[in-house]
């Protein structure tokens, strides 16, 4: 990264879920700041600030980061997805999210978008994932309110999905017999 003035403002230009977007920080902004004050977009959250949480997940050139620990001038030239851009139009759930309404995987719903963006992510990388790897996946998230379980049906509800294939088969059913178990 070039040398920048600590006290001076940078415009910082990227790809924001797929349309081009701008605005301008100090060298020290981070991403949560820039996203959350700087473009108005206040899906992705802000919890620990320090890296454990999860909350302010988004996926920067299609990998989940921890917004409260990137700087905002870092994302120059990047692709940045937020939650904002899972839904497929204004008004509309994107699949993932849609999931988690049926399975009623949220309460507070402070955790949520952060973990929406990592399964978003891994999701498109591996989407044959199993119960396995999407737990791992969900465990690097804290949640409070749900304990995991209906999260973890939605995953895998929306992954099959995803494939095209029946959501009510095997994979998801175990993971709906876990849900009940745990209600
Ligand atoms: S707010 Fe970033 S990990 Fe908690
Ligand atoms: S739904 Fe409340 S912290 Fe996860």
């Amino acid at each position: 990264m070039p040398q920048l003035d600590a006290g001076a403002r940078h415009r910082v230009r990227f790809t924001l879920n797929g349309a081009p977007a701008e605005v301008e920080v100090e060298p020290r902004t981070l991403l949560t700041d820039a996203l959350r004050h700087g473009l108005g977009l206040t899906g992705t959250h802000v919890g620990c600030e320090h890296g454990v949480c999860g909350a302010c997940t988004v996926a920067i050139d299609g990998v989940p980061a921890r917004a409260c620990l990137t700087l905002a001038v870092g994302v120059e030239g990047c692709d940045l997805r937020t939650v904002e851009g899972l839904a497929p139009e204004p008004g509309r759930l994107g699949v993932l999210q849609a999931a988690f309404r049926r399975h009623h995987a949220l309460q507070c719903g402070f955790c949520t978008a952060g973990i929406l963006m990592s399964l978003d992510a891994y999701l498109r990388l591996r989407p044959r994932a199993g119960r396995a790897e999407l737990t791992e996946v969900v465990g690097g998230h804290l949640c409070r309110c749900t304990g995991y379980a209906p999260i973890l049906a939605a995953a895998l509800e929306a992954a099959a999905i995803l494939r095209g294939e029946d959501p009510s088969g095997p994979a998801t059913r175990e993971a709906t017999d876990a849900e009940k178990a745990h209600a």
